[in-house]
Formats: C-alpha cells, structure tokens, sequence
C-alpha cells in the first residue's frame, strides 16, 4: 500500500533543486515500472537507448511556448504542420493520393481527438435538435465521453462474440436522419481487432454522413506492420467515405504524453471543428483544440521522436512489436486453461479462461506478484472477462521469460482458487444502486475491502475486481468515481 497523501507542494521556505529532484524520483518509485517491457499498459515504451533524453531536451526546449498564438510562436506551428504532413502521409492522405487535401490539427491525446471529431460532425449539422452518433460497442469509452459532454446521444452497434467486429449491415441499420457520426476503430483498444472500416465507411458515405476512424491506439503501428507484410485490411484515407482519422503520437509513435492528431479529408470537414470568439473586451481567441493555452513541449518532444526514429526506425520497432506479439500469443496457446479471445492481428495480445478452476483477476495478481504488469478487463455483455496486453517494442527481449513466467503465474491462480466474496460483501453490493449510492457507503465498502482512507490500490486487486464485475456497468461506474474522489483529496 502506498501513501502519498502527505506531500506539500508549498513549502514556508523553497527547497533547493536536487532535494525536489529527490522527492519526485521517491515519488516515482512507487509507480509501476515505465521501462523495462514488462508494462502492458498506460505507457509505449521503445526500449531506444538515448530517445528519453532526446524527447526531454526537445520538451524543455519548447515548454513554456504557447500554442495559444501561432503567429506569436511560428516554431510551434511549424512543428504542428510537420506533425500532421506525417501522419496525414501515413494513413493514406497527402499529394498524390486519393486524399490530397486532408488537414489536421494536433490535440493533447486520443479523448480530444474524438471530442473535437464528434464537436465537428454535431457542428456541421446546426440543423439538428437531438444529434447521434453510432459506435461499435468496442469503440473506445471516450466517444461516450464525447457524446455526454456534447449532448449527442450515442447508439452502439453490439459486436460479434466471436469475431469482436460489428456487423456491417447493423451498423447501417443503426444511422437515422439525426447520424451526424458514424464511427470504427482500427483496432479496438480492448481486443486489437480492426473493424470492417470499408464497410462501415460505405454505410455512412451512402447516408451523407460523416465517418471517423479512431486509430488513436493502432495507427501508428498497423501501416508499418503493413508493410512488413501482415494483412492488415484498409482502414485509412484510401478508404472512400472515411472523412477523419485519429492517431495518438504518444502511443506507437513513442513520443511522451500528450500528443494526438486529428485529421480531416478537407478543410470545410475540419472548419467547424473550430471555436473562435471576438465578443469581448480581450483578445479574439481562435482555438482549433479544446485547449487555449497549449506547452509547445509534448509537440516538440514528439516531432524529436520521429525525426529521429524515422521510417527506418518505426518498421524496425514494429518487427520487435510484432514478434514479441507473436511470442506472447504462443505463450498464452501454451498455456493449458487459457483462449485468446481475438487472432492477435495487431499489437494486443487479449486472453480469457473458459475453466472455472482459474479465476482471471487472481491469475492478474499473480502476474503482477512476479514483476508482469498487466490490464485486466470486466465482463461486458456476452464477452468474458479478459487480460489485456498492449505490447510494445520494449517487450521484445523479455518475451522469452514470459511463458514460464505465465505458467507459474496459472499454477498458482488454480492453487489459490477462485475468489469467494465474504457474504457480507456480498450483501452488501447486492444492495447497492447506483442511484442510492452515499460517498459513506463507498467508504464503507472500500475499507471493507482493504482500500482503507483512500490511501492507495493495494497489490491483490482480484477481490475488487470481483466485486465490480459482478455490478452491473452504472454501478461500477458510481463505485469507480466515488473510489477516485476518495483518492483525490488535497494533500496540505
Ligand atoms: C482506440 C483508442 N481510442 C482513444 C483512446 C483515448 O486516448 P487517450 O487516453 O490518449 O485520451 C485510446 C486509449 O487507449 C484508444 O485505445
């Protein structure tokens, strides 16, 4: 268990650099480990020796610019434009293609991207009172944030157990008259599968309207690996209908956080994506992101990152990407009880367990117990609760350790057993509504569950896990955000 809560960030008297320095490194050595390819989640890490330090330099270059004013700081524009020229040129825009005239704008992470994708479709569409937008149930989580922020609804389209893609023809069954958005992922976060975007892409195109692919996770990855050979289907601009794109830079593009771009086929598709206001006393504010004041740094760290990685550099990260997947995924067929839930096509690797005798969320403790920090997912709908692996180049040289790793990790799921919830607990969740829900009562049922004050995530979570996946998605929706709230609480 972990206790930050006494750091004061305002001292009576300031501190002198390296004890600060110190502090943070302190602080830093309770996280999980942001090197060393046994993180399969939270952070894409290359495993280039010098490219930490590079994009640190470039970051500290440029961080107190302002992306505010383009015209004040043109290094900042620059960088931006040399940002999206790449990722247009990447995903199939730029001149000589089908897509000569795609723009861009550069956002502080994929949950912007799709905010700013769903803004521009709702926007372009004044004449609407109720806007929707329809999304593969498997699209990620931030366009319900984007439809809740934006007061659009959202209609998902359920996708196939088997398959994890939605089915084309339900996908045009669900566009009505007020579709401003019609949405696909290349891939899904949670299971790396990429949906039928051509498909998906035609169904909007003949409705008149938009379609956005979310390539926040794999865009970066899947036209390097496409090139290397494997079948990755068309997902980009050479795809007709398709009208924008998202990539993450600080996904497989390994810069530091806080990069994304958004691109757009044309201007006009981009123009309402804009906010610009005259109407008072101080400056004319024109903003293309939901941020006004911008740091240059994560801009600059990440335009560092690929001009020195470069093309050369991305294939060769994504062969290691791609065959650590592939030993990974043997790893996992080898392991007696588990089944991957999806082919791993891209740079997930995704598995469940179909006996009862090996209970997911212990097997996750285990893994972590040995140094393998990996993501476990809910059960949603029909789909069994899973692992989830993002794999990184980084994870190439420990493939190896894996398999042993994962079969110890099993043997000693299936010895501890299945978890069994305390009745108490039990009774108590089966209790609870969302609706009823005190901050007391989560409280209560956080210190009944060994989260005591808030002060931090103890290391077996499968209990936790339990709990929440036999709650239903509201209430674990309640449950997480009270458990957060609890987490955030001054430090004075
Ligand atoms: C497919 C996809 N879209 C969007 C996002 C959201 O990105 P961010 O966490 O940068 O806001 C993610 C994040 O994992 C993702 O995988």
């Amino acid at each position: 268990m972990t206790d930050t809560a006494d750091v004061g960030a305002l001292p009576a008297r300031g501190t002198p650099a390296s004890d600060v320095l110190d502090e943070i490194r302190a602080l830093r050595a309770t996280d999980r480990p942001t090197h060393g390819g046994r993180l399969f989640a939270y952070v894409y890490d290359p495993g280039v020796a010098g490219l930490d330090e590079l994009a640190q330099a470039a970051y500290a270059e440029s961080a107190h610019v302002n992306g505010l004013d383009p015209t004040a700081f043109p290094s900042l524009l620059a960088m931006e434009n040399a940002l999206v020229g790449a990722a247009a040129r990447l995903l199939g825009g730029g001149p000589g293609t089908s897509a000569p005239d795609v723009v861009g704008s550069v956002t502080s992470g994929g949950t912007e991207s799709l905010l700013l994708a769903v803004k521009a479709a709702r926007d372009a569409r004044p004449d609407l009172t109720e806007p929707r937008i329809v999304a593969p149930a498997s699209a990620h989580a931030a366009f319900a944030k984007a439809a809740h922020y934006l007061r659009v609804t959202l209609d998902t389209v359920p996708v196939d157990p088997v398959t994890l893609r939605p089915d084309v023809a339900a996908v045009a069954a669900a566009i009505r008259p007020e579709t401003v958005l019609v949405v696909a992922s290349a891939p899904s976060y949670a299971h790396g599968v990429v949906d039928p975007v051509t498909g998906i892409a035609a169904v909007a195109q003949a409705a008149g309207v938009r379609c956005h692919v979310d390539a926040c996770f794999g865009g970066w990855a899947l036209p390097w690996l496409r090139r290397l050979g494997a079948p990755v289907p068309p997902f980009d601009f050479a795809v007709p209908g398709v009208t924008s794109i998202s990539v993450d830079l600080h996904k497989y593009a390994y810069a530091p956080k806080g990069v994304s771009v958004l691109l757009h086929r044309d201007p006009a598709l981009r123009a309402p994506q804009f906010f610009a206001y005259a109407d008072w006393p101080g400056y004319t504010m024109v903003n293309p992101v939901i941020a006004s004041t911008r740091s240059g740094g994560p801009i600059a760290a990440a335009y560092a990152t690929l001009r020195h990685l470069g093309e050369d550099g991305y294939l060769r990260l994504a062969a290691a990407t791609r065959d650590a997947v592939a030993g990974l995924a043997g790893a996992v067929r080898a392991t007696g009880g588990l089944r991957l839930m999806a082919e791993p096509d891209t740079t997930v690797v995704c598995f469940t367990s179909d006996d009862p005798g090996l209970d997911l969320f212990v097997l996750v403790d285990e893994l972590t117990a040995r140094g393998w920090h990996t993501q476990p997912q809910l059960t949603y709908a029909d789909l069994p609760a899973s692992v989830h692996l993002t794999v990184t180049a980084a994870v190439a040289p420990r493939v190896a350790e894996f398999g042993p790793a994962l079969a110890e990790a099993v043997a000693a799921a299936r010895a501890a057993g299945p978890v069994v919830l305390p009745p108490e607990l039990l009774a108590l969740a089966g209790s609870l509504t969302p609706e009823a829900l005190t901050p007391e009562l989560v409280a209560g049922l956080a210190d009944g569950l060994g989260l005591a004050g808030g002060a931090g995530v103890p290391d077996r979570m499968a209990v936790v896990n339990t709990l929440l996946d036999s709650a239903p998605a509201r209430l674990r929706e309640r449950l997480l955000a009270e458990f957060v709230g609890m987490l955030q609480r001054p430090a004075w």
